[in-house]
Formats: C-alpha cells, sequence, structure tokens
C-alpha cells in the first residue's frame, strides 16, 4: 500500500456508474486531487468483457478482467459491480488488505453493513457508501455527519426514482400499472427486471441504511416491513386525484414507543405534503431532528453522472484520510434500538369494498371495524347498479394488527364481494 500522497484507484465495474466515474475523475482529476490533497491515480478497472463498447477510453493497460488481480495496489476500492456476489467477496478483501472501500452497492450494505464496518475496523480501513441512498443527494453524509449532533425522530422519503416515475406515469395518463410499467421500461427508466424497484426492495434496503444512521442502531433489510407498487390500481390512482392526493412510494422509518418503526409501502399522500410534488424520476427526504426541524433533501436518485457525483465525494474524503490520516465515521449502532413488528405500527387506511347492494350491508361491514376496534374517519358509498356498490372507508389510527384481522373478517364474509382497494394513508 502507497504512504505517499499517491492515491491510487480500482474501480470495480464499469456500468453506466462506473463509467461516468471513470470519466469525471479523468476530466477533473487535478482539481479532485487539490481537495483531497493528494495525487490521484486510476490503478485498474475491473470490467466483465474487455472489449465490450464503452461511453469512455480506459487505458488498456489498466483495463482487467480478472477480479483476482483487480485490488492489487489500490488504496482506494470503488465497487460498482451491484448486487451480492461477487461484489461481497471483492469488497471484503479489499478490506482485508487495508484498502478504503468505496461503494453504491445497498443491497450489499443492507445485507452484509455490519459486517463490512467489523471489518474496516478490524483492518484500520474505512467503508464509504454515500451513492447507495438517493444518488446525488447527500443523505448519508447528512446523517452520518452534519447531522450528527442531532436526535433525528424521523426519517420519510421517495428513494425510487423508478416507482416514482411509474406511479406518476400513472396519474397523467390513467394507465395501469402494467401498462405503465411498459412505458417506463421504453423510456429506460426501468430495468428488464424490474423486481428490485417495483417489489419496494431497493427503498428497503435505502430505508434499512437510513434507519441504522439516524438511529444509531442495526437495521436490516428484512426488519423492514415492505410492500411494492404493483397492485395500484388506476382506479386507485383515480380515487387518489378526486381527493386531492397522490399515491407515492415511502420510505419511512421513525422512532416509536421506544422502537424503530421501519416500513416501504405506497401512500395516499395530500396534495400539500412536501413529498407530494416529487415527481418523476426525482428523489427527497425529509429528516426530523430535535433540534434542527424538518429538512428537506431533494434530488436525482439515479443515473450515472448524478451517482458517479456521491461516489467522486466520497473519493475525495477517502483520499484526503488516506494522505493526511484520519477515519470516516464508525459504524454507530450503541443504541441498539429493536424494530417494531409490523403488527405493532400505528396506520390509517382507505379501503374501496364492493358489496351487494340489499339491506343490512352497510350495517355488517361498519360492524366487523367495530369488533376490531377500528374507528371510521369518513364512509362513503357510491351510485351503484342497483346490484352492487362501492363502499370507500377512511379509518382513524389503528393498528396494523387489527386492520389485517378485519381485512380477514371482510374477505370471509358473504356480504363482501371483493376489497378493491386498500391504501395507507400518511400525513
Ligand atoms: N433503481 C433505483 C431507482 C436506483 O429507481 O431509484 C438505484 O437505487
Amino acid at each position: 500500500m502507497s504512504n505517499s500522497s499517491i492515491v491510487r484507484v480500482s474501480v470495480l465495474g464499469a456500468g453506466t456508474v462506473g463509467s461516468e466515474v471513470i470519466r469525471i475523475l479523468m476530466q477533473r482529476r487535478d482539481e479532485l486531487g487539490a481537495r483531497a490533497g493528494a495525487e490521484l491515480m486510476l490503478n485498474k478497472v475491473l470490467v466483465r468483457n474487455l472489449n465490450a463498447p464503452r461511453s469512455v477510453d480506459i487505458d488498456p493497460g489498466i483495463l482487467i478482467d480478472d477480479p483476482e488481480v483487480a485490488l492489487d495496489g489500490a488504496d482506494v476500492v470503488i465497487e460498482l459491480i451491484g448486487g451480492l456476489e461477487p461484489a461481497f467477496t471483492l469488497v471484503k478483501r479489499a478490506l482485508q488488505q487495508g484498502s478504503t472501500v468505496i461503494t453504491g452497492n445497498k443491497a450489499l450494505l443492507a445485507r452484509h453493513g455490519p459486517h463490512l464496518y467489523e471489518l474496516a475496523e478490524e483492518h484500520n480501513t474505512d467503508l464509504y457508501y454515500e451513492a447507495a441512498v438517493a444518488g446525488a443527494v447527500p443523505i448519508v453524509y447528512g446523517l452520518r455527519e452534519s447531522l450528527t449532533g442531532d436526535h433525528i425522530n424521523r426519517v420519510v422519503g421517495i428513494v425510487n426514482g423508478t416507482t416514482n416515475f411509474i406511479l406518476d406515469q400513472m396519474a397523467s395518463t390513467g394507465a395501469e400499472y402494467s401498462q405503465a410499467l411498459s412505458q417506463a421500461q421504453a423510456a429506460g427508466f426501468a430495468e428488464a427486471d424490474p423486481t428490485a424497484d417495483v417489489e419496494g426492495h431497493d427503498a428497503a434496503a435505502k430505508c434499512a441504511i437510513m434507519a441504522s444512521l439516524a438511529f444509531h442502531s442495526r437495521v436490516s433489510i428484512e426488519a423492514v416491513s415492505t410492500e411494492g407498487i404493483t397492485t395500484v390500481s388506476a382506479a386507485d390512482i383515480e380515487y387518489a386525484k378526486q381527493s386531492g392526493q397522490v399515491i407515492k412510494l415511502l420510505a419511512v422509518a421513525e422512532r416509536l414507543q421506544g422502537k424503530i418503526r421501519a416500513e416501504v409501502f405506497p401512500a395516499l399522500l395530500p396534495l400539500t405534503h412536501p413529498l407530494a410534488a416529487v415527481n418523476g424520476a426525482y428523489n427527497a427526504v425529509i429528516l426530523e431532528g430535535e433540534a434542527a426541524g424538518r429538512l428537506m433533501f431533494y434530488g436525482l436518485g439515479a443515473g450515472g453522472a448524478p451517482t458517479a457525483s456521491a461516489v467522486l465525494s466520497d473519493l475525495v474524503a477517502a483520499a484526503s484520510h488516506r494522505a493526511h490520516g484520519g477515519h470516516a465515521p464508525r459504524e454507530l449502532c450503541y443504541a441498539a434500538l429493536a424494530v417494531l413488528s409490523p403488527e405493532q405500527i400505528p396506520v390509517r387506511y382507505y379501503l374501496r369494498i364492493r358489496v351487494p347492494d340489499t339491506a343490512g350491508v352497510l350495517a355488517e361491514v361498519a360492524g366487523i371495524f367495530s369488533h376490531h376496534g377500528i374507528s371510521l374517519e369518513t364512509v362513503r358509498q357510491d351510485h351503484g347498479d342497483r346490484e352492487e356498490v362501492h363502499i370507500g372507508v377512511t379509518t382513524h389510527e389503528a393498528l396494523q394488527g387489527d386492520i389485517n384481522a378485519a381485512l380477514e373478517a371482510l374477505r370471509k364474509s358473504e356480504q363482501v364481494l371483493s376489497i378493491d382497494s386498500i391504501l395507507r394513508i400518511e400525513e
């Protein structure tokens, strides 16, 4: 490992983000180096296929396809391969050899973050991951450094651009989910396999990272109660519009009952909510600090250049520490707060229930809610076709466990034909 003020940087992966990191690093090497107080040298670039066309010219002398030698001589390793393997193995090895690691890999951190932090500590090196949450938006620095003097109570955000784009398309065109997904794929906003985004896993990984940082506790992705957007219908979106609301996929992490509430779910938001105006592929996160009050971060959460911006910020900090000493913040999990079980979370819902238009049906539906201790805030019955009608209800706050039990009873009731909408309401 180098002890001089030359910092050798290896980049693992030269896809959309990796190529932009390399392009900007080559273009702004002197400027970034001046900020770090070190000379930044591109050491090796690991790619899958040496001959694949790329958007950036990389010296063939440093381009390699052998993971075994990718880490040789690197002071700083930037992991942009994504996924769990081989990223996990390479990041572990990089830390074990004392290299500083910068990664944008939220899945890796959400699953193995504590282990990687421990390895970094054991080998007296650092782990940086600004790019793992909300691309260019500096939310990791915000939580890990800028607000470390405050007591954070709540983090709520839109942290997945793909789903935000799809929900937006549904709202502006009236399309069903599957059509809007195809449009997002055609426009390059959704992956061919969109599972991680649309099922909420990507947002859950980011939620786990934000919750861990905000509450100084270990929150794994498995602990985040997660629901994606695949069941949101055009009728749900229409209901939202008509009632002055929008539907957004939210990631929420907050202190509640001495524990952590960590959730990802599609929610109805009033148009006056600051997150309601976050459209297209944009991300936004609101942090609530006891002293700072409410702060909102907004910007591009994905894409080559915005994500490269976050990676290169980490690189300047990492190179400065390599050259002049000092460390990135360590993992702080002293608070060791547990995650609240989903059943214990207080929630509000809008439900649209299809029933036969006969005597006693409304009483039966109301009785089921009452039996489970759920108070209704509003009840509205649409004009039916004399055979069946829709009853739309909004609930007051109730425990998710009680809502689940009521939903089960409604489904079993002979007076209920179907439950066509089940939507969370977030204030
Ligand atoms: N797929 C993510 C999104 C970006 O759509 O926001 C990377 O986390």
